[in-house]
């Protein structure tokens, strides 16, 4: 079964919700439409959507998923998250997605995670394939995921409900467990 044990890069740590965590999290990023731009999420507009979201995701660590709250080390507060989903287990793959608050961005906080994640599932799980996708405009995140070793694997256009079903080019980027060294 998965499980969202803690980690540490140099920067932060990434360990699971807790309930507490909303108020910094509506805060830090879940209010912030600049960050909902390429999800799929919509920006909450009030705290108690932030605590419903993260009061569903502590319920349901214990089916085992991955869910990894992103904090700050020096200002020890969550400033963004990371997850792993896998509709199909069978299937030996698992999807990430992952947000940060506008005031950290580039200062390699992602990358950082993303790759302490990546290492993480291909150690933890017998997973042979990770994906990540990214809307083309969405430069940083892709740049990213290069950063981290993923490659672009497909590139397809598909609506957009967020943007009223506008149609747009997504970027599936990859990484395999051969491609990373251990
Ligand atoms: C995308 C996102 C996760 C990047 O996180 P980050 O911590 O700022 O990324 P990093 O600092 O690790 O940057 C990685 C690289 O991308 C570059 N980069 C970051 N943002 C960029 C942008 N908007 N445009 C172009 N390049 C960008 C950085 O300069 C860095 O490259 P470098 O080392 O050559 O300078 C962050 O901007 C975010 O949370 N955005 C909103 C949510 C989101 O889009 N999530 C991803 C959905 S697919």
């Amino acid at each position: 079964m998965w499980r969202t044990f803690p980690i540490q890069t140099s920067n932060l740590y990434l360990r699971p919700f807790k309930i507490t965590d909303a108020a910094k999290a509506y805060e830090n990023w879940m209010s912030d439409d600049d960050v909902t731009e390429f999800l799929t999420w919509d920006t909450h507009r009030s705290p108690e959507e932030s605590e419903n979201i993260i009061g569903k995701w502590v319920r349901e660590y214990e089916y085992g998923t991955m869910e990894w709250c992103i904090v700050h080390k020096r200002k020890e507060e969550p400033i963004g998250s990371i997850a792993a989903v896998q509709d199909f287990p069978e299937m030996r793959y698992c999807e990430i997605g992952y947000c940060i608050g506008k005031e950290h961005w580039g200062k390699g906080y992602m990358t950082e995670t993303v790759k302490a994640v990546t290492e993480y599932i291909f150690r933890n799980t017998d997973y042979i394939w990770i994906q990540a996708r990214c809307d083309s405009e969405n430069y940083g995140s892709r740049k990213c995921l290069e950063k981290c070793g993923y490659k672009l694997a497909a590139v397809f256009e598909l609506p957009n409900e967020r943007m009223g079903g506008e149609i747009r080019t997504y970027h599936m980027m990859s990484i395999e467990r051969k491609d990373i060294r251990m």
